[in-house]
């Protein structure tokens, strides 16, 4: 897949979902170890959903993993939908479930959204509190994160900036409600000011599932609305997408 409004992809097409998981997990340990060395500690956010299972399952059971100077990395999430942390729809459950009950990261350095609230407007705003007092921002500012993972839905949206949704235009905060007529629960999300500050992007994509909408977002002019993957554009050098056969699958037609 060559350039793209010509911008060069980073694209590592990989075999299989195992392959996504392996990759995953040693871009995390590559830029765990080049921010904590640069600037003693590593701030990275990860967004929820079955893609990633597989890298949080080898964060958690990998020798490689281990060796991560856990007690240096500060974990956000990416988005939450508003249920108890032991819900199965639960971002911050999965990661529980994954790794975090099995690596030594300090319970200072986990900073979940808390979803379960029921005053969910005032768990927004604590969010973006915990964002500005740990990336001891001035008014104003935005945080950068040194990695951020995110998946990416067959309907081309990441954490939770929907289609045809207003949150795609929410600039103004560091995160957002999004309120859903349909599903089950509402979400808040990182608005896509913060998602574009971030020092590197990675987006897993695996399963022929995602072909078809991989296909359409790679081409063609970016369409936020339609795809809000496409917010990611101006910063499309700093992404990478890791992407396996089943996903990739039109890119060889
Ligand atoms: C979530 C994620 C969401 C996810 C995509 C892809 O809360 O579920 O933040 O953005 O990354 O929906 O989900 P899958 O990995 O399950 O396809």
């Amino acid at each position: 897949m060559g350039a793209v409004n010509n911008v060069n992809l980073n694209i590592v097409r990989v075999d299989t979902s195992g392959d996504v998981a392996t990759r995953a997990l040693e871009v995390f340990i590559e830029h765990a170890n080049e921010a904590i060395d640069a600037r003693g500690r590593f701030m990275v956010a990860i967004s929820g959903g079955r893609t990633p299972e597989g890298f949080f399952r080898l964060l958690g059971e990998s020798p490689k993993a281990s060796a991560v100077p856990w007690d240096k990395v500060q974990l956000f999430w990416v988005d939450e939908r508003c249920v108890a942390p032991d819900s199965d729809a639960s971002n911050y459950g999965l990661a529980v479930n994954t790794f975090l009950n099995k690596t030594p990261i300090p319970e200072s350095n986990v900073h979940r959204m808390f979803g379960e609230s029921c005053d969910y407007k005032t768990a927004v705003e604590d969010y973006e509190t915990t964002l500005r007092r740990a990336f001891d921002l001035k008014v104003g500012q935005v945080p950068q994160f040194d990695l951020i993972y995110l998946g990416m839905g067959a309907d081309g949206h990441v954490g939770s900036l929907f289609p045809n949704s207003y949150v795609v235009f929410d600039t103004n905060g560091l995160v957002s409600p999004v309120y859903f007529m349909g599903e089950k629960c509402d979400r808040m999300t990182l608005t896509h000011p913060v998602l574009c500050a971030a020092k590197h992007l990675v987006i897993l994509v695996s399963g022929s599932r995602k072909a078809e909408v991989v296909h359409q977002v790679l081409q063609g002019t970016p369409d936020e609305v339609k795809y809000p993957v496409h917010t990611l554009w101006p910063v499309l050098d700093r992404v990478m997408w890791i992407i396996d056969n089943e996903a990739a699958k039109y890119f060889d037609q």
